[in-house]
C-alpha cells in the first residue's frame, strides 16, 4: 500500500512515527472512517465536519483544508487502485519529544496519517442477509464519547467478549439503556417505530445514523429519539445498526433472545436499501 504521512505519499514500509508520537503513549489522537464505494468516498463532508469538530473539542490543531483532505483521500484510493473499502484518517498531537502528561508546546506540528483499507462491496455483505447477535457489555468508556478518539481499547475488550461468546458484536449498557454498539449506533423497531437514543456524549455523532434519519424524515417514516434498555429490545419487533463501515446492518438476537422471526425485519432490510441508494 501507498500511505500518506505528514505530507509525503510513502509505501506503507517506509511511514515511521516517533515512539514519543502522542498518539502512541497517551492515545492523543482522533480518527475518521469514510466508506468507498466504486472508488467514490461516501459522505466526506460529514466525516470532515466532524473530525474538525473532534479536533476543537480537544484544543487540537490541524491547517490542513478541506480541499486537501479531499485530494488527500482522492490521491491514496487512486494510487492504491481502491475499488471497495475505506480510508483511515488519525490526527495525533504529535512528536512530544518526551513522555509528559502536558500537551506539547504550542506550535508541535501534528501527525497526520491516512492509508486505504480494501475489502469486498459492502452492499453485498453476508451479514445482512442473515443478520447478527450481539451482546451486552457495562458502557465503562470515558464520557466523551462524542469525540472520535482512538482511544478503542473498551470497544476492543467489548468486540472480544462478544467473539468469545459466539456473537458478533457487543452494545454499551450504562444506567440500565443501551448507549451504542461497540463501533455503530444501534436502533430498535417496534410497531413499525424505529426509536435511537438521542445524540449527547454519551454517544458518537454517526455520520450514518445523521443521513439514514435525514433520509426517513423525508419519507415519513417513524421515529423516536429516546434511550431504550436491553429488556425493551429483546421484545422489539427488529434491531438494527449503523456505521460507516456496515451501512444499516440488521440484528437478530440480543442476549440470546432472538429478535421478531428471528431473521432480518423488513424495516431494517428497506432502510438498508434505501441508504445504499441514496449514500452512492
Ligand atoms: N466506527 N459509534 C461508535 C462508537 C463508532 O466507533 C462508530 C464508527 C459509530 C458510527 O459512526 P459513523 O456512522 O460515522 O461511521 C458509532 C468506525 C466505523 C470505526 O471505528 O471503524
Amino acid at each position: 500500500r501507498t500511505v500518506y504521512l505528514n505530507g509525503q505519499y510513502l509505501p506503507e514500509e517506509e511511514a515511521k512515527v516517533s515512539i514519543f508520537d502522542r498518539g502512541f503513549v497517551m492515545g492523543d489522537a482522533v480518527y475518521e472512517v469514510t466508506c468507498v464505494l466504486e472508488g467514490k468516498l461516501l459522505e466526506f463532508e460529514g466525516h470532515m465536519a466532524r473530525l474538525q469538530r473532534s479536533l476543537k473539542e480537544l484544543q487540537m490543531h490541524c491547517d490542513i483544508s478541506r480541499d486537501e483532505w479531499l485530494e488527500i483521500h482522492r490521491k491514496l484510493v487512486e494510487l492504491n487502485g481502491l475499488e471497495n473499502g475505506g480510508v483511515y484518517l488519525q490526527i495525533s498531537r504529535g512528536n512530544a519529544g518526551d513522555r509528559d502528561f502536558h500537551f506539547p508546546k504550542a506550535g508541535t506540528p501534528p501527525t497526520v496519517v491516512l492509508y486505504t483499507q480494501s475489502k469486498a462491496d459492502l452492499r453485498n455483505d453476508p451479514h445482512a442477509e442473515t443478520g447478527i447477535t450481539v451482546v451486552s457489555v457495562p458502557d465503562l468508556r470515558w464520557h466523551r464519547r462524542d469525540i472520535k478518539t482512538v482511544q478503542l481499547l473498551w470497544a476492543s475488550i467489548a468486540k472480544m467478549t462478544a467473539e468469545q461468546q459466539g456473537k458478533d458484536d457487543a452494545w454499551f449498557v450504562e444506567d440500565g439503556f443501551v448507549t451504542e454498539g461497540s463501533s455503530n449506533n444501534c436502533y430498535i423497531v417496534k410497531n413499525g417505530e424505529v426509536i435511537t437514543r438521542p445524540l449527547s456524549n454519551d454517544i458518537l455523532h454517526g455520520i450514518t445514523r445523521g443521513s439514514l434519519l435525514k433520509m426517513m424524515a423525508e419519507r415519513q417514516l417513524k421515529l423516536v429519539e429516546r434511550p431504550f434498555t436491553i429488556a425493551e429490545a429483546q421484545q422489539a419487533d427488529e434491531a438494527f445498526y449503523t456505521s460507516a463501515s456496515s451501512f444499516v446492518m440488521p440484528i437478530v438476537e440480543v442476549d440470546g433472545v432472538k429478535l421478531g422471526s428471528g431473521k432480518p425485519g423488513p424495516v431494517a432490510k428497506r432502510l438498508r436499501e434505501i441508504y445504499i441508494e441514496e449514500a452512492l
